[in-house]
């Protein structure tokens, strides 16, 4: 949600400044600009729309400088045009920003009573017009940019760049990441170390507060109260920040693709060297002691936590309480300390899940991160970090991070009935042998692709399309119809295969596509039923089962995907694959732009 990168190089600027922005593209692309400090003068290029239009600019009008801050937007206050996107500047100040800053319009007010003209819709303009405040009341940039600071309200990750200062960044961080980079001789800042990874892979991340001072000599980190910061410099493994598309045409593929060998990883990790139980590596859970788990996260997190909730309540027979985080935070639930919380979250920054965690911290037992980025805010401020290992997710449909995030929660469920006596241990070594047996029933799953693209020529002449499951096939349903509308704008909506007759019914004729997500379970029979129901009307089918299903079912289903046979419980990770798979060939078909969907960020560090 707004990437923002800056440089104090020994090389041209410009060009990576657009390289860094590339690999942030993911975070916004509504506009792009970049600003460097031009003979001592500051210059800066902006486009609307993809960072392609700014590459395209910088070929017809180049700006030199070797010190200079970029930015790609993802559109909050004011439209995605040129006028409003980054880097704004004023007088002698340019700036990149990422979040919200919530007092801007009493900040707006102030500064239009002193004189100021505003020539943007936007809330960053404010903070520039602050600074170039205090730069005329005779402060030095970084006083003036540390006073700036000291006003703002709400979110931000900021870089400040100076007229006559080409050895000057100022970065501060409050609600969004920000990450110092090391190069030899050289400085950067960006929104994570992936933008980083062309220049240095030795990386400092600021934390909440943290202020600034960055020159080619090194970082001077402040903290909230301003007292002097040492904050440890990392170097990020070459896997963490690797973004190649290798072979694929579109990330989402890639990502789709390597979903047997991330998930051999994650298991390999939660599992105990004798195969047979779980365990977690340098920590423990004891899920004997607490009557409840929490699970808060937004999007396909929360479609991985509704799955989960069926695992611990029928394995562990321990409740969970499941929320939306933008509702979670504000309806005030009660907590109790016999309790955890879990957090999942791909990116780790999502701003209503950090704000959920905030919320339960000190009122549980233990709050615990489920994240893919270790170096996140959430993670960081979890008393329990699992990752996920699903390795850089880019495409902004989460595709990996979503099995992965289910494979570690099939692992927590797994120990929790262990530890409450629920299971014994023969039959946690089978459930931890299904867990090792994932990566090749998912390579079956993807040998299945050609048949499912060939079924999506024919579902994307669909203007809507329903997806039911019953069970833990329910959430299933729920991801394959947000998938679908997501990538390929076809409206999907996911049902309970039950429930459908309550209502949505109502939509099934001939010119309606039904996926039935149904493997051969205890629920197979009644979801066949509701399937039969759905053709009674016209409905046409598109039944994704195993052979078995297939053979029992199949007759009469418009289409047929046949899936592996799977172990029950591990049915929803083995079934996002053809839920990934539907929605990305009808989307490829579709024409649509799959790693990048329309008014789509990765990454969502707005409330
Ligand atoms: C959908 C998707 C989103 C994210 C959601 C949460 O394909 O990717 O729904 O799952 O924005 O993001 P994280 O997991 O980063 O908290």
């Amino acid at each position: 949600m707004c990437g923002i990168v800056g440089i104090l190089g020994n090389h041209e600027a410009a060009p990576i400044l657009v390289d860094g922005l590339r690999r942030l593209e993911y975070r916004g692309y509504d506009s792009a600009g970049i600003a460097t400090v031009q003979d001592g003068k500051l210059e800066r290029r902006r486009a609307v729309g993809k960072l392609v239009n700014l590459s395209d600019l910088l070929v017809h009008e180049p700006i030199k400088g070797k010190a200079g801050i970029g930015h790609t937007r993802w559109a909050t206050h004011g439209a995605p045009n040129v006028q409003n996107a980054h880097p704004h500047k004023a007088g002698d100040v340019a700036v990149v920003h990422n979040g919200i800053i919530e007092n801007f319009r009493d900040l707006r007010e102030e500064l239009s009573a002193q004189g100021a003209v505003f020539e943007t819709e936007t809330d960053t303009e404010t903070v520039v017009k602050l600074c170039e405040n205090y730069l005329n009341q005779g402060l030095d940039p970084i006083t003036a940019a540390r006073q700036t600071v000291a006003r703002l309200e709400g979110a931000y990750a900021l870089c400040f760049l100076f007229d006559g200062q080409d050895d000057l960044l100022v970065a501060a961080r409050k609600g969004s990441p920000l990450a110092i980079g090391h190069g030899d001789g050289e400085m950067f800042v960006g929104s994570d170390a992936l933008a980083l990874a062309p220049m240095t892979n030795k990386v400092t991340y600021l934390e909440e507060g943290d202020f600034a001072v960055i020159t080619r000599a090194g970082a001077e980190i402040t903290d909230a109260s301003g007292a002097r910061a040492n904050r440890e410099m990392r170097e990020i493994s070459h896997g963490a920040i690797n973004a190649d598309k290798g072979i694929y045409k579109h990330y989402m593929a890639k990502e789709i693709a390597e979903q047997p060998s991330v998930l051999a990883e994650a298991v390999k990790h939660y599992a105990a060297p004798d195969g047979k139980s779980i365990r977690l590596p340098g920590t423990e859970l004891d899920f004997i002691s607490i009557d409840k788990i929490t699970m808060v996260a937004c999007g396909t997190a929360y479609l991985a936590c509704n799955v989960a909730k069926y695992w611990f309540e029928q394995i562990a027979r321990l409740p969970v309480e499941l929320d939306i985080a933008s509702e979670f935070r504000y309806r005030e639930p009660p907590l109790s300390h016999n309790s955890f919380a879990f957090f999942v979250s791909q990116s780790g920054e999502t701003a209503d899940t950090l704000a959920a965690l905030r919320y339960c911290s000190e009122n549980v037992d233990k709050t615990v991160a489920i994240v893919n980025v270790p170096e996140s805010s959430i993670s960081r401020e979890a008393d329990v970090s699992l990752p996920i290992l699903a390795g850089v997710e880019i495409g902004v449909a989460s595709t990996k991070a979503f099995t992965c995030q289910l494979t570690v929660l099939a692992a927590l469920a797994i120990q929790a009935a262990r530890q409450r006596g629920n299971i014994d241990a023969a039959e946690e070594a089978e459930l931890v042998a299904a867990l090792h047996g994932l990566p090749g029933v998912l390579n079956l799953a993807l040998e299945q692709e050609e048949a499912i693209k060939a079924t999506c020529a024919q579902l994307v002449h669909s203007r809507d399309a329903l997806f039911l499951g019953r069970g833990a096939m329910f959430p299933l349903a729920l991801e394959g119809a947000l998938k679908l509308k997501e990538i390929s704008y076809i409206h999907a909506e996911g049902y309970a295969s039950g429930e459908l007759k309550h209502g949505p019914i109502a939509l099934v004729d001939e010119h309606m596509p039904v996926v039935v997500m149904a493997p051969r379970d205890d629920l197979f029979d009644k979801t066949v039923s509701n399937m039969q129901e759905v053709m009674a009307r016209g409905g046409k089918i598109i039944l994704v089962t195993d052979a078995q299903g297939a053979k029992e079912a199949g007759d009469g289903a418009w289409q047929t995907i046949v899936m592996p046979t799977v172990h029950p419980m591990l049915a929803p990770i083995l079934y996002a694959v053809p839920a990934q798979l539907l929605a990305y060939h009808t989307a490829v078909y579709k024409g649509t732009d799959v790693d990048q969907p329309r008014n789509l960020a990765k990454s969502v560090t707005v409330e």
